[in-house]
């Protein structure tokens, strides 16, 4: 009987070892990219392009930046952004194949919101009798160009509003729109219209920007720039470079050192525009090749464009495929313009009471490469973990077994 009682014990310790870690992962221990066992807001990444093959749980998530520091004009926060957000990879065209081109995401608009993207890019045009989401040439949609409907995404983000009344989006059209009211007809019949915020609240001489309290008190919870600076006066649509400053995008805007604007942009230093953007991402869209540039290269191109700007953070950082990452990736990038421009501290999760900084002493993180020999040595976070969970059944086991030898 007891011998039995043991044989059990023991089952259920090694079943209970072997359940354990397979959920609940931290971030930078390894994880399995089979199953992604990592706590939500992470996901199970290795970056082999700069040879970080151990899968480790990274962020997708940036901290919310009002969680710590509210209520200051919505231009002293940095939101996360994703370049050509409707490009999804796997989307069917309207044909039924697959969009011809790569694609700059992997999930949905609505994934995307919930993981903390508050800036969307959204090409925009007439297609089939509507609008539609389109990565085209030639400013003219085609059926193997086409990822959807417009109101299929906007439809989305209404949705997402409604369900969070204190959240702020903004929305950059590249315009290709010429039907007439084409946009304010499909912003209408999605619902979106009742969030706009006013083209006349707009500041238009570098001021402060109403606070977020104010916007979220209002229920202008919704910023829409076209590319197309005519439809401010026809559309009532804000005219993108009359409130953005922004750098140059594509390889050209990846060259260390050196930040400068965009063609359509007034220069990056100009004051009397109260936003700053930063885009940061090939020319190409690249998967495997997104996890170098969403990491050390991004931070560092912020600080350039922090300088170029005029001292002033990127109010958005957008990028291609925004889930990858070596290391902490674009969501790190958000929250470290967030410390500096909301409360002074190096990162946005810093920020103590009274202007002081809870900076934390770091320990060195592990390393990023898996060892020659697998799982071999300390250099692999999770076993080390696993390690002492087994230790702790074990004893765990050694000491039932003698009370119940004893008893
Ligand atoms: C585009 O796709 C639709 C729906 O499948 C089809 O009816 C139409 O003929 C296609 N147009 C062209 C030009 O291929
Ligand atoms: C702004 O930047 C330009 C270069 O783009 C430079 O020539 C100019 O002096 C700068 N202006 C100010 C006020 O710093
Ligand atoms: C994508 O990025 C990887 C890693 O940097 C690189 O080796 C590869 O050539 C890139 N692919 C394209 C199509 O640019
Ligand atoms: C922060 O400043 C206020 C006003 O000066 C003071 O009353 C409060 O005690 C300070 N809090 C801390 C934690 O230092």
């Amino acid at each position: 009987m007891r011998r039995f009682d043991y044989n059990l014990l023991i089952l259920a310790g090694t079943l209970l070892c072997l359940l354990r870690p397979s959920t609940s992962l931290k971030i930078g221990e390894t994880c399995s990219r089979n199953s992604n066992n990592c706590d939500s807001g992470l996901r199970c990444l290795t970056c082999p392009a700069s040879d970080n093959t151990r899968p480790r749980c990274s962020r997708i998530q940036p901290l919310s930046p009002t969680s710590k520091v509210n209520g200051l004009p919505f231009n002293r926060y940095t939101w996360l952004t994703t370049h050509n957000s409707f490009a999804v990879s796997g989307t069917k065209s309207p044909s039924g194949g697959p969009v011809l081109g790569p694609a700059n995401q992997e999930d949905s608009v609505t994934s995307q919101l919930q993981n903390g993207v508050r800036g969307l890019m959204l090409d925009v045009y007439d297609f089939n009798n509507d609008i539609w989401l389109c990565h085209s040439f030639g400013g003219q949609c085609y059926n193997i160009t086409a990822y959807q409907p417009a109101i299929n995404a906007l439809r989305e983000i209404e949705k997402f509003l409604k369900a969070n009344p204190s959240e702020i989006i903004t929305i950059f059209i590249e315009d290709y729109v010429s039907s007439q009211n084409g946009l304010t007809k499909v912003f209408t019949a999605s619902g979106l219209n009742k969030y706009m915020f006013p083209v006349s609240r707009m500041p238009k001489n570098g001021e402060d920007w109403p606070t977020i309290t104010d916007m979220v008190k209002q229920n202008q919870r919704l910023i829409v720039f076209t590319s197309k600076s005519a439809k401010e006066a026809s559309e009532g649509i804000a005219y993108e470079w009359r409130y953005i400053v922004e750098n140059q995008y594509g390889n050209e805007g990846k060259v260390p050192g050196s930040c400068p604007s965009r063609s359509e942009s007034s220069p990056m230093n100009t004051t009397s525009r109260s936003l700053v953007l930063q885009n940061y991402f090939s020319t190409n869209p690249n998967v495997t090749g997104a996890c170098i540039d969403n990491a050390a290269s991004l931070i560092s191109m912020m600080n350039t464009c922090h300088l170029a700007a005029g001292n002033r953070w990127p109010n958005y950082i957008a990028v291609d495929f925004y889930q990858r990452s070596d290391g902490g990736g674009a969501p790190e990038a958000v929250d470290v313009a967030n410390g500096h421009s909301t409360c002074g501290c190096l990162n946005i999760a810093y920020c103590g009471v009274n202007g002081t900084c809870n900076t934390p002493v770091l320990s060195p993180p592990p390393p990023a490469q898996l060892s020659a020999g697998g799982s071999s040595g300390p250099s692999n976070d999770g076993f080390s973990v696993h390690s002492v969970v087994q230790l702790r059944w074990f004893m765990g086991i050694v000491l039932l077994t003698w009370i119940l030898i004893l008893f």
